[in-house]
């Protein structure tokens, strides 16, 4: 496992572009199965979750190569609707496959995703809304089979916005006979962008970014002029808020470079309760922070365009130090409050019950041995180290890389001293 090395107190500076979105990138690489010229993706992050999903793809038959900067696929000899059981379980987001196979090969068979650390993610929604297009579902032996060859458009009203199934039904919707309705859709920018791509295979999506989505499905997509259809993936709205929430905490002055400030509105707003200075111009964001973060009152995280609980474990963070009490409460997920233990051995103080924290800033944290135990959580572990007196060390790297390019070296770039260390095999002793 490797390990980040921080050594806390100094500012950051300078200017960082921000990566293409995780969560557009998975449902869109996903798509791909849906179109039949070749696709070439333009700022495909690369993380552990995006070669998880490039292993699943290739197992189905996709073939693909990074050229460069761009990401080329091509899903016409896709000849298989298995999901590889292993790999499915590792991205337990891959549930979102099913949606792009049944609109494929009218057939799915994936694993029932286990929960991850951050809760027990259900998929009955995913399941529901499949349903109610009229496919059918067995589950046996820890496997889910779906048998979609007589999918019709539906009006389905989901109990709660997921953005996983809201892709999930967008995708199988698209050959579904007749047109699908989907009330109380996820609004999140990235169904916008794979609203956005769909379009581009010639299918006829609308409505993405507000809670009603309309799919009109079964038909042939239009005929594409262009031999290869070509995508750029939008800006990822928690690696920005993430590097706002670094400044924030370490001082200094940041731009970041190719960012939505729309998409990180919600994030930019309690930044600046805290005290920070942001100027937005175009796709640039720059923050100003040169005195300790000032309390904030109360964070609630919600589904889109509410705080994002994917930014949670960073301001969570940045409230352990800031001046006074503040308030977070965690209403998305069950379980996602693991780095406050690890923030307590660096001499955090807080309250928890059940879903809510109450946390009393203190001057300084302490440098030490913490673990990461989820993708955010690590993030938020590092950016604890800038903020620390002395060396912290943030074990479990790895799980940082599903959804950073090197947090490492992002932060380093900007005047952070971080380093990598991958841990070394352990020698035979014998
Ligand atoms: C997506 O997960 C993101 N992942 C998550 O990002 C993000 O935290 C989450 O949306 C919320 O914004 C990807 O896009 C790949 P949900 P998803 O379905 O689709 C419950 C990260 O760090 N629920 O909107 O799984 C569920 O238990 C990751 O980048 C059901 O009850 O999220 C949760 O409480 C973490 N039944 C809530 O809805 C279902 O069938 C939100 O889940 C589905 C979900």
């Amino acid at each position: 496992m490797a390990s980040l090395i921080v050594t806390g107190g100094r500012p950051l500076s300078g200017t960082i572009r921000v990566s293409g979105a995780k969560n557009a990138a998975l449902p869109i690489l996903a798509a791909t199965l849906l179109s039949k010229e070749p696709v070439a993706l333009y700022d495909c992050p690369h993380l552990r979750d995006v070669a998880n999903m490039l292993s699943i793809l290739n197992a189905l038959g996709v073939h693909w190569a990074w050229e460069e900067a761009v990401l080329r696929l091509d899903a016409s000899s896709a000849n298989a609707y298995v999901m590889p059981q292993g790999l499915s379980k590792e991205l337990r987001s891959s549930i979102f496959m099913l949606g792009p196979l049944l609109a494929r090969f009218g057939h799915a068979v994936c694993t029932f995703p286990g929960g991850c650390e951050i809760g027990h993610r259900p998929i009955d929604l995913h399941l529901k809304g499949l349903t109610m297009l009229g496919v059918e579902i067995r589950e046996e032996h820890g496997l889910i089979l779906c048998d979609g060859c007589a999918m019709r458009g539906a009006e389905i009203h989901l109990d709660y916005p997921s953005v996983g199934a809201t892709e999930n039904i967008m995708m199988a919707a698209v050959q579904a006979k007749g047109e699908t309705v989907i009330q109380n859709a996820a609004r999140e920018p990235e169904i916008e962008d794979l609203q956005s791509f769909l379009r581009k295979l010639g299918y006829g999506v609308s409505g993405a970014g507000s809670s009603t989505i309309r799919i009109v499905g079964g038909r042939v997509p239009s005929v594409m002029e262009e031999e290869c259809v070509s995508h750029r993936i939008i800006p990822d709205r928690i690696v920005a808020g993430t590097m706002l929430c670094a400044a924030a905490m370490a001082g200094g002055e940041v731009t970041l470079q190719n960012a939505v400030p729309a998409h990180v509105a919600s994030v930019m707003a309690k930044l600046r309760e805290a005290g920070c200075a942001i100027q937005t111009e175009g796709d640039r964001i720059h923050i100003t922070a040169h005195a300790r973060p000032r309390e904030i009152k109360l964070i609630e995280t919600l589904p889109y365009p509410g705080f994002p609980t994917d930014m949670q474990a960073q301001m969570f963070a940045l409230c352990t130090i800031a001046d006074g009490t503040s308030m977070i409460v965690e209403n998305v997920f069950e379980n996602r409050f693991k780095h406050g233990a690890e923030l307590l051995r660096m001499g955090a103080s807080f309250t928890q019950k059940d879903r809510t924290i109450v946390i009393r800033g203190v001057e300084r944290l302490m440098g030490t041995r913490v673990a990461a135990r989820d993708l955010r959580g690590g993030a938020a572990l590092t950016l604890a180290g800038l903020a620390a007196d002395g060396e912290t060390v943030v074990e479990n790297a790895e799980l940082i890389d599903r959804g950073y390019d090197r947090l490492d070296r992002m932060l380093a770039s900007l005047g952070a001293q971080i380093r990598r260390e991958e841990e070394k095999e352990e020698r035979n002793t014998q």
